[in-house]
């Protein structure tokens, strides 16, 4: 075992106990197949499964859309305000459960405004969840707008006005969808346009794409984070940059895993990037589909790799310094896990 870790199930206990934020979880990959059926029942809308097991059987996927496809067609139960807020708030009670203190959010508008679901109707149930969770757990919280990279850029202008309203309750926009042949380049406009309106920036990139769009993210889009960035290890100019700047990297693990960006969690790079000085962070991204929250990563990640008490500490540390909370709540984060530690 690594430093000071008697066993495996200390290692565990370690990790369950550690204070930690999640920056990187998408609120749609969150919907778990019991909810699915009982949203489906509610609202009337069929889904061609007929039972949970069967559910579980179909997340099996060789890339990013084989996954998509199953993920857009399983956020089509969700219709109502009370469907998002029921949603939000599960996911926000499983990360509590993990002791996760902070959590920065995605939502993917365009999933559900396509199908004819208001813009209002989303943003109302997830911020309703998210106020509940801060007032019952303080369990704090930001929210991230994320434009589909596979529709046009014009409709991402669109899914931006939409969102002047919310712009108290928004704090970021993200890219995310189907990278390889969207690049960040095709949504510099919009991307700019969100900055001047104050909001934080960041996108996926470097889970299936290749160096170069990380690249772009950065300087074109001019993130402030990087969403996964696995492939930016192939560029060593690119990680002495990242590296250079701090900038977070939002990694998944189970998630890299169950779509194939690793063949094995034995491989998986987290442990090259924080020995590159990469600011690394261990998220869900889809826990519903990728078989596990966050307590879950870290816990795969740290068994394969054998991660240190060290490492560990420094994850949850990345995880508060890579955030967008504000400085002095940052500062009690890591005091907190300091005290833990
Ligand atoms: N990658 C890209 N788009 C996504 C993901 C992801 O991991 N999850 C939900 N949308
Ligand atoms: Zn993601």
């Amino acid at each position: 075992m690594a430093d000071g870790f008697a066993s495996v199930a200390e290692r565990a206990a370690f990790i369950a106990g550690l204070p930690k934020a999640e920056l990187h979880l998408h609120i749609e990959g969150s919907l778990e197949p019991e909810l699915m059926f009982e949203l489906a029942r509610r609202n009337a809308i069929p889904i061609p499964f007929a039972s949970v097991e069967e559910v579980r059987a179909a997340y099996a996927f060789s890339n990013l859309q084989d996954f998509l496809d199953i993920y857009y067609q399983g956020m089509s139960v969700l219709v109502t305000e009370q469907d998002f807020h029921d949603l939000t708030a599960a996911y926000l009670a499983r990360a509590h459960a993990d002791n996760v203190r902070h959590v920065e959010i995605f939502f993917d508008p365009q999933g559900h405004t396509q199908r004819g679901v208001a813009f209002d109707t989303v943003i109302a149930g997830i911020t309703r969840a998210l106020s509940e969770a801060r007032e019952r757990h303080g369990l704090t919280s930001k929210l991230i707008l994320c434009f589909l990279r596979h529709l046009s850029e014009a409709e991402a202008e669109a899914t931006l006005d939409a969102a002047l309203p919310w712009l108290d309750r928004i704090d970021g926009v993200g890219l995310d969808s189907s990278e390889v042949g969207h690049p960040p380049s095709k949504f510099e406009r919009v991307f700019a346009r969100a900055r001047g309106l104050g909001l934080k920036l960041v996108a996926h990139a470097g889970e299936e794409g290749p160096p170069a769009y990380v690249v772009e993210a950065l300087d074109l889009l001019k993130v402030d984070r990087i969403d996964h960035g696995n492939r930016s290890l192939e560029d060593p100019a690119l990680v002495r940059r990242l590296a250079d700047a701090g900038l977070c990297l939002t990694v998944c693990p189970l998630s890299n895993l169950k779509l194939c960006v690793v063949d094995d969690i034995a491989a998986h790079p987290l442990r090259t990037m924080l020995d590159a000085g990469l600011a690394a962070t261990v998220n869900s991204d889809d826990p519903s589909y990728f078989g596990g929250y966050v307590n879950a990563n870290y816990q795969a990640v740290a068994d394969a790799l054998d991660l240190s008490r060290a490492e560990l500490v420094t994850l949850a540390r990345n995880s508060f310094t890579g955030s967008f909370l504000e400085d002095g709540e940052r500062d009690r984060h890591l005091a907190a896990i300091d005290a833990y530690a």
